[in-house]
């Protein structure tokens, strides 16, 4: 077994911690919030993600993991070290920001005295591992027994711990100007994954990294797809969701990421479209990335339409009207609210004069911090009552199971927009209610 440290203790640097504890390694957390640092360590997770806080407090329990703010407690502790912090946009352009990254190896690196590996997860512009490689090379005293590898991570939130623990793919980029260990700890690492027959791809550095952009923009262009097919389908009168079920068949195609509606956000496809856009320009290949704009508009606008079509259902303007808005998280089984369609399509009604309670089961807490003056509610029948139209901008399960007879008596006005088609149309119909979805 390993000893490990990992950086960064957001929603991808917590749940590989937790899980390389719970493949058996010694495992210390790296973080500079002294707040998350201390949750963690009593074994709460500072966020909400689906099953990963058995894995963290069986690991805290049993001591596999610790977490710590000192670089230099891990640098001790560890030769093998994650990196697993954010890279967001940068404010006001396309580019990532990787001021993260590059504070871990410049705090990092210059406290290694024995040979170490530094794996990359984070998702990073093409070219960013080998200009780290050379950075923690020159700042270690270890000097070139510091090696670079990347090692994307492929993992969904909400199915975070089942993503780590079970991939459907590793993939692991090498310097290939300077052979080392790298593949050898990853091998040992990982045994328990690879033992299961999980497919491992070894290449170099700049394929490993657009690997995970790739496969980002290749998720965002199919949900822009489908949003375009629905925008086709509005104008056409016919329905996007049967069309996403026969297409889907053809297992070319497939039917995942196939759901329209309002569009992708949180805190990676849109953000990791961008800064592909960013970068392929600066290596001169903008040209082939051009369709990844449209594919953000598309996107975009989703939000817009899904405001226009609000609008018509509270009878043209919304001076003056009540609306709910079911859901704020970017998807269901998430509290994150970066980049939520949600609460921006929340927030621009709220601007055109409506006021909009917003219920969601996991993240009015991160959305007041962002939208502080929308009406936070704790239930959907408080969210819902005397509105003049619901939205269902999130697909919780607990808004698919909704009753339409008993949610028309609180409401002023039975009408429902599904903004992720994920209601029955003929259920509500039935109950009195006047039905919009997406494309449909
Ligand atoms: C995404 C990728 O799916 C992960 O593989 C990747 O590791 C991760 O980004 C990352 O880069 O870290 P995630 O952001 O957790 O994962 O969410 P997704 O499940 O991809 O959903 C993204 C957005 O697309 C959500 O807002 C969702 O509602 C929307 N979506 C998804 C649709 O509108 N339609 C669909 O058919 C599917």
């Amino acid at each position: 077994m390993s000893r490990i440290s990992v950086f960064g203790t957001g929603y991808l640097g917590a749940t590989h911690a937790a899980c390389m504890a719970e493949l058996g390694h010694e495992v210390v957390g790296v973080d500079i919030d002294e707040s998350k640092l201390a949750k963690l360590e009593a074994g709460d997770v500072p966020f909400y993600e689906p099953g990963l806080d058995e894995v963290l407090k069986r690991n805290v329990e049993i001591g596999r993991l610790r977490f710590t703010s000192s670089y230099q407690e891990a640098a001790e502790f560890a030769d093998i070290h994650f990196i697993g912090v954010g890279t967001p946009q940068k404010k006001g352009e396309f580019a990532a920001d990787l001021t993260y990254v590059n504070a871990v190896v410049e705090t990092l690196a210059p406290l290694l005295n024995r040979p170490a590996v530094i794996f990359g997860k984070s998702t990073v512009p093409v070219g960013t591992a080998k200009r780290l490689g050379d950075l923690a090379r020159r700042l270690a005293p270890a000097g070139n027994d510091v090696e670079v590898a990347w090692n994307p991570e492929f993992l969904r939130e909400g199915f975070a711990v089942e993503d780590t623990l079970h991939p459907d793919r590793m993939v692991l980029g090498l310097d290939r100007d300077r052979p080392g260990r790298a593949e050898e700890v990853a091998r040992e690492v990982y045994a328990n994954l690879l033992d299961e027959g999980i497919p491992f791809l070894v290449t170099d550095l700049p394929t490993a990294e657009l690997v995970k952009t790739a496969a980002n923009a290749f998720l965002a262009t199919k949900i822009s797809f489908i949003n375009a097919m629905a925008e086709v389908c509005e104008a056409a009168g016919a329905d996007v969701t049967v069309l996403a079920d026969a297409i889907g068949h053809d297992d070319r195609i497939g039917r995942k990421f196939l759901n329209a509606g309002v569009g992708f956000g949180g805190g990676c496809l849109p953000k990791d479209i961008r800064a592909f856009m960013a970068r392929a320009g600066e290596i001169g290949a903008d040209e082939a990335l051009t369709f990844l704009r449209e594919v953000d508009n598309i996107n975009m606008r989703r939000r817009t339409r899904m405001v226009e079509i609000a609008r018509e259902a509270v009878g043209g303007s919304f001076l003056g009207t009540r609306v709910a808005v079911l859901g704020a998280a970017f998807k269901p089984n998430s509290d994150d609210v970066r980049d939520s369609p949600a609460l921006n399509i929340a927030g621009q009604m709220q601007l055109q004069g409506a006021s909009v309670n917003v219920y969601d089961p996991k993240a009015s807490e991160n959305s007041r911090a962002l939208f502080p003056t929308l009406n936070y509610m704790t239930s959907v029948r408080e969210a819902c009552a005397g509105v003049d139209a619901v939205l269902v901008l999130t697909e919780w399960g607990e808004f698919k199971k909704l009753d339409p007879r008993q949610l028309g008596g609180v409401v002023r006005n039975k009408s429902i927009i599904d903004g992720r088609n994920c209601l029955v149309p003929k259920d509500w119909q039935a109950a009195g209610w006047e039905y919009r979805g997406v494309g449909r």
